[in-house]
């Protein structure tokens, strides 16, 4: 779909993501357990708020709309309604139009082609945020929940943990068929890992993940679903973590950018965008991701480029193999061939397509609802130098986001440019 007026993303904050591994995460063990807790929706989604306007130096009263990724929130939380909820965030959005989107793992992406439509229909300044709690449970009971984005009457039983136990029949298929070897499939952690550790937001910042333990499974990394055929073919490493947190960013007009007192300059523009949705009930090839090619198709043909024009991505690895077949899908390797991009280290922060380099779903975290965001929001930090630690040693001109919902079921690619 052509964008018919031009948009442009001119910064915003992320929450830090927490959960269990991070320092700050109130549990059991935590020496402030019972003296303080863990931040709730409502703050993580104020902080990334007041985290844009300090950004910005937006004024609140000029938006437009908001609009506001969350997938959960009532099973988590005990909350719908949250277009509401980003309303409270500041005085001044009383009575604008806003609105919550929900595509399980792609609701971020789904609120950022929202605010897209939005832009081309004339508003000029629009903010779009992602927010998810998911430690109010234990991973077994958030696994009933996360399992209402497959197919729940058909799909539930596979295992307690649905979504890593359908990664897990993916990646047994695709290591059958193309032979690719558990250490390969591990690299995809070791780089997320290494790039959380870079990243004073990530969930993982303080955990290191070695090539030995990536490798294979062991006692400190275990094989943890109870399904026996797909037992062996998932272990912790290869999942996206159990986050809390929330990102938020502005998206603009070119009459938008005139009123913030911007220039081109200060933004990048939002080049492509691709969304395809496949049917809830039917399972496709497990060894690519359909859905997510035809998303990447979308995208390239609405910017009128291809793969060779990107020059870095943020792709959704809820788990390991996904992260690989998502390579395939945008075109970057030949199918089953990820592995040798990862061998290489081309997709590191400083090879030659760095993908995920704040940590990706499995490093940085995965507030699903604020993922999609979060994936903007990364490839405006690393295009305008923004990015510390794990900044690219040249500022990329085009990037691209791939965000999914489901096991390849709702797919939304953005493509951006540098402006300058
Ligand atoms: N030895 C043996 N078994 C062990 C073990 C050990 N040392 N440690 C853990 N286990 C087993 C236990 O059975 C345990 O469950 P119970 O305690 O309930 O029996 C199970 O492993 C899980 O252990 P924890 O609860 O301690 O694990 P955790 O809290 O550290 O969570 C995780 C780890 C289960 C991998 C969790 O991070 C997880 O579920 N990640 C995936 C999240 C997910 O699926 N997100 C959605 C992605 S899909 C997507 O993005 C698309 C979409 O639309 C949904």
């Amino acid at each position: 779909m052509p964008l018919t007026r031009r948009a442009f993303v001119v910064g915003g904050a992320h929450t830090p993501f927490i959960g269990k591994g991070h320092p700050d995460f109130i549990w059991k063990r935590h020496p402030d357990f019972g003296k303080r807790e863990n931040p709730k929706y409502d703050q993580l989604l104020k902080a990334a708020v007041d985290g844009l306007i300090a950004d910005t130096g937006l004024n609140p009263e000029l938006v437009d709309r908001l609009y506001l990724g969350n997938f959960t929130g009532e099973l988590f939380v005990h909350q719908g309604h949250m277009g509401a909820a980003l309303v409270g965030t500041n005085a001044a959005f009383k009575g604008k139009p806003a609105a919550r989107l929900e595509g399980a793992c792609a609701s971020g992406g789904l609120a950022m082609l929202a605010g897209l439509d939005a832009i081309a229909a004339g508003a000029d300044i629009v903010l779009v945020a992602g927010v998810e709690v998911q430690t109010t449970v234990s991973a077994r009971i958030g696994g009933d929940y996360l399992a209402r984005a497959s197919d729940y009457a058909r799909q539930r039983s596979i295992d307690d943990f649905t979504f890593p136990a359908l990664f897990a029949r993916r990646t047994k298929a695709y290591r059958e068929r193309f032979g690719v070897l558990e250490e390969d499939i591990g690299r995809v952690a070791v780089k997320a890992y290494a790039n959380a550790n870079k990243n004073p937001n990530a969930h993982m910042k303080a955990v290191s993940m070695s090539f030995e333990k990536a490798a294979k499974a062991g006692e400190r990394n275990v094989c943890f679903i109870a399904n026996e055929e797909l037992h062996p073919y998932i272990k912790m490493s290869d999942c996206s973590q159990v986050s809390d947190g929330a990102s938020a960013l502005l998206l603009v007009s070119a009459e938008g950018l005139k009123k913030l007192h911007k220039t081109e300059a200060d933004a990048a523009e939002v080049i492509g965008r691709g969304h395809a949705v496949d049917s809830l009930f039917e399972d496709g090839d497990l060894t690519q991701l359909n859905t997510a090619t035809l998303a990447s198709q979308k995208a390239y043909a609405s910017a009128g480029l291809s793969s060779e024009a990107i020059e870095v991505a943020e792709v959704h690895d809820c788990f390991t193999v996904t992260e690989m077949m998502m390579y395939e899908a945008m075109g970057l390797a030949a199918p089953g061939q990820a592995f040798q991009l990862l061998r290489d280290g081309a997709t590191n922060i400083d090879g030659s397509i760095p993908v995920n380099t704040g940590g990706g779903l499995i490093g940085f975290g995965h507030p699903v609802g604020a993922t999609g965001v979060k994936q903007v929001l990364e490839i405006f930090r690393q295009m305008k130098g923004l990015s510390g630690d794990y900044q690219m040693s040249t500022l990329p001109n085009v990037g691209m986001t791939l965000n999914m919902g489901g096991d390849d079921k709702t797919v939304v690619s953005l493509i951006m440019r540098n402006g300058s």
